[in-house]
């Protein structure tokens, strides 16, 4: 069952993966989807924020996988945007979710849509515009650990990381 929510505004976004990088679980691969300019980054920039990252979050668009190790747990992100469904598949990212080469963290995957090879159990967020402002997201979870976790997940939940 996806739990859907309302964000009002960007710092409603950001507010969202403050929450998200307080209570993840190391491993969750997060599978961000949404048209151009829908708040992916936005929301991984809250994310850092919420696993205790300081350094700036910036898309990684020339990088292709920004990591980032001062937080609770390392956040590795990553924009597929420039990228084609097969070009991904040589960027070996199941290397991070499998956590043998790379320490254990979060995974923050920009424009999904693209991946040739998904994640075993990732936690899925749509986001989409709403009119004549904001924006709508879609949480969907793939284990019973995220299912509770998202039961927790309500607007209240979000206003108190607002920031
Ligand atoms: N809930 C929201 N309501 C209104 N504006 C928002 C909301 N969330 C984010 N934004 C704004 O939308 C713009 C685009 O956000 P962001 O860069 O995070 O999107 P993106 O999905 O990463 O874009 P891209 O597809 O280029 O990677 C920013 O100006 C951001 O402040
Ligand atoms: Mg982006």
């Amino acid at each position: 069952m996806p739990t859907t929510l309302t964000l009002p505004s960007d710092r409603t976004t950001f507010a969202l993966g403050h929450w998200l990088g307080q209570h993840l679980s190391v491993g969750t691969v997060l599978l961000l989807e949404g048209d151009l300019g829908s708040g992916k980054t936005t929301l991984t920039k809250g994310l850092g924020a919420g696993l205790g990252i300081t350094e700036a979050i910036d898309s990684p668009t020339f990088t292709l996988i920004n990591e980032y190790r001062e937080g609770r747990l390392p956040l590795y992100h990553v924009d597929l945007y420039r990228l084609t469904t097969t070009d991904t598949s040589s960027l070996f990212l199941e290397s991070y979710w499998e956590g043998i080469e790379y320490a254990p963290g979060i995974m923050a995957i920009e424009w999904a849509e693209r991946l040739q090879f998904l994640p075993p159990e990732p936690l899925k967020i749509g986001l989409t515009y709403r009119q004549p402002t904001g924006r709508q997201v879609s949480l969907i979870p793939s284990t019973a650990l995220q299912t509770s976790l998202l039961e927790a997940l309500t607007s209240d939940a979000i206003l108190a990381h607002e920031v």
